[in-house]
């Protein structure tokens, strides 16, 4: 590499759910080490405004910022989409996914239909893409696929019935391909981002009941562009487990002690539920 080449000089993302949050600010910091990136959601507009925003961060002419709309649960639109971009521009050397969104809510209030959403986005969101992109990796032997799982993919807390599942399963699909791709030449990468300040975060509180609210308060909040700098700095490192902020100390906690884990969540809860009904009486 020569003194003015960055880490990702001449490589390629496919960054899904790269318009907002955590998604965006790992696409900029890809851009900012010298790559290009294609980002990939449903809302054109939030594409084209997020493209120019990613673009600013490129330091050279060579770097592409390419956005594509289209909702990566549904696998006859991702493939031929896919197919487009190798055919025209070769393949990528990672898959980056980010799709994915909690609405919490207690398990009675909810339908068998949200169930279904959480699961049909948070991870047939990430499996399509992984699935579209399998035989050109495969086919070139090289590839690096990060999937996006969450705090929430080791622990469960009240008020996340419907999104834990989907990001438990995340990890056991991530877990399964490390295994399976590595004679291939394949990598795989689990982030388990904490609480972090994204639009979809704040959509997310504005249906968390008030006592899971309270819970997560304790929990502090960690910025789009934080989590961005640790996922590559472990891409970079080609690690599995990327674990920003206090992701890694609650992660050894439920692994090592999951009884403590249990002790420390009903404390949680019980706390926040007298919380709660303190409020409710003042108002
Ligand atoms: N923020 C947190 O506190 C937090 C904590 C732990 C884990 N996570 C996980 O981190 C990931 C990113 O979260 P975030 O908070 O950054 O979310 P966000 O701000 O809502 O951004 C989500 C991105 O995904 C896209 N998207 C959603 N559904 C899609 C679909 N079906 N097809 C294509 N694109 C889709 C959105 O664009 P369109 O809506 O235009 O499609 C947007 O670009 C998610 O998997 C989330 O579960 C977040």
């Amino acid at each position: 590499m020569s003194k003015t080449e960055k880490i990702f000089s001449h490589k390629k993302a496919i960054i899904t759910g790269g318009s907002k949050g955590i998604g965006k600010a790992v696409a900029i910091e890809f851009v900012k080490n010298g790559g290009s990136a294609y980002i990939i959601a449903r809302n054109k507009k939030d594409l084209l405004a997020a493209a120019e925003e990613i673009q600013r961060a490129c330091s050279s002419d060579t770097q592409n910022v390419i956005p594509l709309a289209c909702d990566t649960t549904d696998m006859k639109a991702f493939m031929p989409l896919l197919d487009d971009i190798i055919r025209k521009n070769g393949t990528p050397d990672y898959l980056m996914n980010f799709v994915g969104y909690a609405r919490p809510a207690y398990v009675q209030d909810m339908t068998i239909d949200d169930f279904r959403k959480h699961m049909d986005t948070n991870y047939y969101g990430q499996l399509v893409p992984i699935l579209a992109m399998l035989p050109h990796f495969l086919r070139e032997r090289r590839g690096h696929i990060v999937n996006c799982s969450s705090l929430l993919g080791f622990m469960g807390i009240a008020g996340y019935a419907a999104y834990t599942p989907t990001k438990y399963a995340l990890c056991g699909l991530t877990e399964s391909l490390r295994n399976e791709l590595k004679p291939y030449n394949i990598a795989l990468s689990i982030l388990y981002p904490p609480d972090t300040e994204t639009p979809g975060f704040e959509e997310e509180n504005r249906s968390k009941p008030l006592e899971v609210m309270l819970m997560s308060e304790t929990g502090g909040l960690l910025s789009p562009e934080q989590v961005a700098q640790k996922l590559i700095a472990g891409v970079v490192k080609k690690r599995f487990y990327i674990m920003p902020g206090q992701s890694r100390l609650l992660w050894s906690i439920a692994r090592h002690f999951p009884r403590l884990a249990h002790v420390i969540m009903d404390g949680e809860l019980k706390k926040a539920r007298k919380k709660a009904a303190g409020k409710n009486k003042t108002r």
